[in-house]
């Protein structure tokens, strides 16, 4: 400051200029301290748009999944055949390590049943989970593993065919996500 002062007694119009110049750089970092304020009240479009999505499943076949985005998270879209879903219902729940569906669809407590864990009556076929594992979040690879669902092979997880844990270190069933089919062909998640 004191050199600024003694420069500014010698060239009083170049102190004039670095004041205001000062002046203008702490109004642009109040207006930038603000704004991330204002973006988390009012969410864009973009923003909006990421809390649900809609998913076309016409055309995954019976024995097919897919994997989405949502939310920054992977989401498996399974069409389970016959076979997946009677090895899924035949399980007695006393052999699940985690008994609770883990269904955001149905009550917090409802049992980890295949109905439970599935899109409900009549569309049994459909499984939509977050592809999490609840270990400590490895992306599990689909289709294999002891119980034909899916299996993580950073520690040796392994799901059923109704995406339940049965073998390894991960503590629950993979979360289903809130989800409905919007028509036979779309499912909006979120
Ligand atoms: S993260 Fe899946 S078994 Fe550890």
């Amino acid at each position: 400051m004191s050199a600024d002062h003694t420069a500014s007694l010698e060239e009083p119009t170049r102190r004039d200029f670095l004041y205001i110049a000062t002046g203008a750089v702490g109004a642009v970092g109040v207006a930038g301290f603000a704004w991330p304020f204002i973006s988390q009240m009012n969410p864009d479009a973009s923003t909006r748009a990421l809390a649900s999505i809609e998913v076309d499943v016409s055309a995954i076949e019976q024995g097919q999944a897919i994997t989405v985005k949502w939310r920054g998270k992977p989401v498996f879209i399974r069409n389970r055949t016959d076979k997946e879903i009677e090895e899924a219902k035949a399980v007695p729940l006393s052999d699940l390590k985690d008994p609770i569906a883990e269904n955001a669809n149905v009550a917090s407590d409802a049992p980890a049943t295949d109905v439970n864990r599935s899109a409900g009556d009549g569309k049994e076929n459909w499984i939509v989970m977050i592809g999490s594992c609840t270990h400590l979040g490895c992306v599990p690879v689909g289709t294999s593993g002891d119980y034909g669902g899916w299996f993580c092979p950073c520690h040796g997880s392994h799901y059923d065919t109704a995406g339940r844990i049965r073998k390894g270190p991960a503590p629950r069933n993979l979360a289903v996500p809130v989800y409905a089919f919007t028509s036979d062909t779309k499912i909006k998640i979120g």
